[in-house]
């Protein structure tokens, strides 16, 4: 089930994205989806607190032709439940550079290969506080 979607965006090569939320005091997981429609995604970012045989890793993929494709594992876990984080995302022409409150950063390749992308999907036990694309 989806959370908060937005299929008018415009987030390109060159831009950078902010996403402030808060997870449930009892969340999971929770993720962060941008493809080029609802059916296939090039970045998804799912940090868990506890899912899929996972403590405390942010999981990222990319879903491609009706299949995940390579999991990469990649920075810290500075998220907590019921409080603030934020993720920033900048669009690099070869990939996706996320940063996390701790200092780390994920670098995952655009797999879609596409400049521009238009949807994005929050999906989980999260609560979106603060988006924003610069
Ligand atoms: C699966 C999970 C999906 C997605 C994927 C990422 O196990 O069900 O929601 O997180 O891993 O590879």
């Amino acid at each position: 089930s989806k959370g908060m979607t937005i299929k008018n965006m415009s987030f390109k090569v060159g831009q950078t994205m902010t996403i402030v939320g808060v997870p449930k005091p009892d969340a999971t997981n929770f993720a962060v989806n941008i493809g080029p429609d609802e059916k296939e995604i090039t970045m998804h970012i799912n940090p868990r607190f506890n899912a899929h045989g996972d403590e405390n890793a942010v999981v990222c993929n990319s879903y491609q032709n009706g299949s995940w494709c390579e999991e990469y594992r990649e920075g810290g876990f500075p998220f907590h439940q019921g409080e603030e984080f934020t993720i920033v995302i900048e669009f690099t022409p070869a990939e996706f550079q996320v940063s996390l409150s701790d200092g780390s950063k994920i670098h995952f390749p655009n797999r879609i290969g596409a400049e521009k992308y238009s949807f994005i999907s929050f999906d989980g036990e999260v609560r979106v506080t603060g988006f924003d694309i610069k």
